[in-house]
């Protein structure tokens, strides 16, 4: 039996919506596709919304006055007020369009960092980040003579709890953290976690490029200062992202980049910023992006975040208990309760380079290398690892064939 039937959910008609899905890599190979922790497959109708706007409406937004101009400008906002909806945000004016996640912690470093951090600040973040909530970090406490501190991991993967409070009590001006990791797929207890380092005085950034896709997000309840996420890992297009931010902090901040539409008003010398969220979209944006952005959320809330959340921890499941069964397969991360779709593995003796290509010559796509997390790895002393990330159009055939893959791997170096 499909361990991940359940009433309403029928996976091989969600993955019909997926026209590449049905693809075979090659000759008489499908595709099983276990890469969604890099970039999730899109459903028709976001390719749809997109080639709509080109065809039927194409025109520069927040600019003209003509019925094409009007059309796409309303087409763009209303994306934004369905995203905001999505997760719960107090009003979508709070919501800036930015390229990516990396592009959003990138605006509140150099926006609210440089504005409002000096020499010997202190900014805590932890050892599972992502090279995009450490490297402008990095780059800002360079610039600014700042102290960055760092969560350890603990060897099963989660973030250890004493030394967080420790940290807080050396009162960090900032709080920056991914809500759930791209290698252990560990989910971290953010409610708890921000509540605590508001009460130290902190401000708050949560990397929510691995959560937004995968279970529900509700920032009213979560009380980050600062949430950022991606559109192509949930569904959606490449080049397009969100940083929601507490409207007294975005108000407070400069401007991230300078040109048209985030001005009001314009001198020879000086400026006057435009209101939110236009103050933080300088220039032409993503248009059709924002519009397919728009029509994934939709996707997924007419599948609902709580029944995706129960899909990929079902699947997430019987990943871990099929790879359990794997001679000399260590799998990183905590167990099933903490960790989301994400399943990084090692072989002992087999780099994870060679397990991916066999796995490719199978037609199953998984990432291998350092996944941008390269501290992490060090951490765990790996150079590399395999990575297999579930999405809910994945099925349990796929995960056993990846099994069948890794023991042809096995085969071929042991
Ligand atoms: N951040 C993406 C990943 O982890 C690209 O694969």
């Amino acid at each position: 039996m499909d361990p991940t039937a359940s009433a309403g959910f029928n996976v091989q008609q969600i993955r019909e919506d997926f026209p590449l899905l049905s693809r075979e890599v090659r000759p008489g190979v499908p595709l099983a596709y276990l890469d969604s922790a890099a970039t999730s497959q899109k459903p028709t109708v976001v390719i749809d919304a997109m080639d709509r706007y080109y065809r039927e409406m194409n025109a520069n937004i927040h600019r003209g006055i003509h019925k094409l101009a009007e059309e796409a400008t309303l087409a763009y906002e209303n994306a934004r007020e369905r995203i905001a909806d999505f997760i719960h945000a107090p009003s979508p004016e709070e919501l800036i369009f930015t390229r990516n996640t990396t592009e959003s912690i990138n605006l509140v470093a150099n926006s609210w960092g440089r504005a409002f951090l000096k020499a010997g600040d202190m900014i805590l973040l932890s050892e599972m980040e992502h090279h995009s909530n450490l490297v402008p970090w990095q780059i800002l406490a360079t610039h600014l003579s700042l102290r960055l501190e760092f969560i350890p991991v603990t060897p099963q993967g989660l973030l250890d709890q004493d030394a967080f409070q420790d940290f807080l009590e050396q009162e960090p001006k900032l709080l920056a953290l991914t809500h759930m990791s791209n290698v252990l797929g560990t989910i971290n207890p953010l409610e708890d976690m921000l509540a605590k380092a508001k009460s130290a005085g902190a401000v708050t950034l949560v990397d929510g490029a691995q959560s937004v896709p995968h279970f529900p997000v509700d920032i009213s309840t979560l009380q980050a200062d600062f949430y950022a996420f991606s559109a192509h890992k949930m569904v959606g297009p490449t080049g397009i992202g969100i940083l929601y931010g507490r409207r007294e902090l975005l108000e407070e901040m400069p401007p991230f980049l300078g040109g048209g539409e985030m001005i009001k008003k314009v001198e020879l010398r000086s400026f006057k910023s435009n209101d939110l969220p236009h103050k933080f979209e300088a220039g032409t944006p993503a248009i059709a992006e924002a519009i397919g952005f728009g029509a994934a959320v939709d996707y997924l809330s007419r599948i609902s975040m709580a029944e995706v959340e129960k899909q990929e921890r079902i699947l997430t499941g019987y990943a871990l208990e099929r790879l359990s069964g794997i001679p000399n397969l260590h799998v990183l991360g905590p167990g099933i309760e903490e960790k989301g779709g994400v399943v990084s593995f090692y072989l002992d003796g087999i780099h994870a380079h060679d397990v991916a290509q066999i796995l490719d010559s199978e037609g199953i796509a998984v990432r291998a290398g350092h996944h941008c997390a390269q501290p992490l790895h060090t951490k765990f002393n790996l150079p590399a690892t395999s990575r297999a990330s579930l999405y809910f159009y994945n099925t349990p055939e796929e995960i056993d064939r990846l099994v069948e893959g890794i023991y042809k791997a096995k085969s071929i170096f042991d």
